[in-house]
């Protein structure tokens, strides 16, 4: 028998507000055509004036905890991961909890930008299968369009606000990597050397403001195949699985040509791939829970399945995690 970590729950929230290719490029140097045929980017949803991270945060949070038929008194544990938190400090976990209600707990934040999401279920599932824990809430929350600079067309087309969460909770499993429910295998990396592709130009330390995402899109591009296909690859291998086995990927959603070519260097199908870029844009470490939601309220999900989740992100910082359904 051995302790693992399954999902019980998943939940997500999208802002109401929607923006379109077309209102872009109402107000920027870009067309519909040009986002749609580089990124598969339709429509993204944004964050309304006094919506912050945590308000996406708990209602995800709510919807995963319903889908798993427990309430904020069932957890001990939850881990947010957000680059854009309401406020440098407290963390954001911690006003999720606050919101939900729950005075018990550990509640902290991972930051990993797009990667988060992987971040945040590697260390849950370490204080889960660890014992520490017995039931956490994992979430990736963003409202990245506080820190776009909406002047500049090769950023502000690519981002949108959102929230995806799950409920992990620690379970007896038989101990058999080929039929065990729940977390089997996670990898992480990180390579400080490309933090200048990709960053936030401010911060409390440096210049006392929030700051714009800056990115080099092309060079991080390029690492993103690369580096995605072979964290995919690892993981696989430390579950001592292999690409045929995979049922459904679930990846962070940051450009439709980068699933694609991530999944074909697997010799997937991109029939495999869960995709949901078209209408939620880049959510950063809301991606991948939103996107597993998505996929299991639809139906796609099924008991058994292996799934493949993984992101590439700021930093550069990537990971990916086989999980059985
Ligand atoms: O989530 C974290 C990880 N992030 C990513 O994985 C993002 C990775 N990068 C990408 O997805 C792509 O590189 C982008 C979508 C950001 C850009 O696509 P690209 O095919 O790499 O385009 P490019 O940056 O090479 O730009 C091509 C042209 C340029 O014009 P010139 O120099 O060829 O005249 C850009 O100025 O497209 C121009 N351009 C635009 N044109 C219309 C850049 N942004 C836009 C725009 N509308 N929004």
């Amino acid at each position: 028998m051995k302790r693992r970590s399954v999902i019980i729950g998943t939940g997500s929230h999208l802002p109401q507000t929607i923006l379109s290719n077309d209102d872009l490029a109402a107000r920027l140097d870009t067309s519909d055509a040009w986002i749609v045929e580089r990124t598969g980017i339709r429509r993204r949803h944004i964050a309304a004036p006094g919506e912050f991270t945590s308000d996406l945060a708990t209602a995800a949070a709510r919807q995963a905890l319903e889908a798993a038929g427990l309430t904020p008194d069932d957890i001990d544990l939850i881990v947010v991961a957000t680059a854009t938190p309401d406020q440098t400090f407290p963390a954001c976990a911690t006003v999720v909890q606050h919101k939900l209600g729950m005075t018990h707990g550990v509640a902290f934040d991972v930051a990993a930008v797009c990667s988060g999401f992987l971040y945040a279920l590697t260390v849950a599932d370490a204080l889960l299968t660890g014992g520490a824990h017995a039931r956490a809430l994992v979430i990736g929350a963003e409202t990245f369009s506080h820190i776009l600079d909406w002047e500049d067309r090769t950023t502000a087309v690519l981002f949108g606000d959102g929230a995806g969460a799950i409920v992990l909770e620690a379970q007896m499993q038989p101990g058999d990597t080929a039929s065990d429910r729940g977390v089997i295998a996670c990898r992480l990396h990180s390579d400080g050397r490309y933090n200048d592709l990709l960053y936030v130009d401010g911060g409390p330390g440096s210049t006392g403001t929030t700051g714009k995402l800056r990115m080099k899109g092309r060079e991080v591009f390029r690492h993103a195949v690369t580096n995605l296909s072979s964290v995919m690859g690892e993981v696989l291998e430390a579950a001592s699985l292999q690409s045929a086995d995979v049922d459904w990927v679930v990846p962070h959603q940051a450009n439709l040509r980068i699933l694609e070519a991530t999944a074909k260097k697997l010799g997937l199908d991109p029939a495999q791939v869960v995709v949901t870029v078209d209408r939620h844009a880049n959510t950063s470490a809301a991606s991948v829970p939103l996107a597993l939601d998505v996929a299991v309220r639809d139906g796609r999900i099924q008991p058994g399945q292996l799934l493949l989740l993984e992101a590439m992100g700021g930093g550069f910082t990537w990971g990916a995690a086989a999980v059985r359904w």
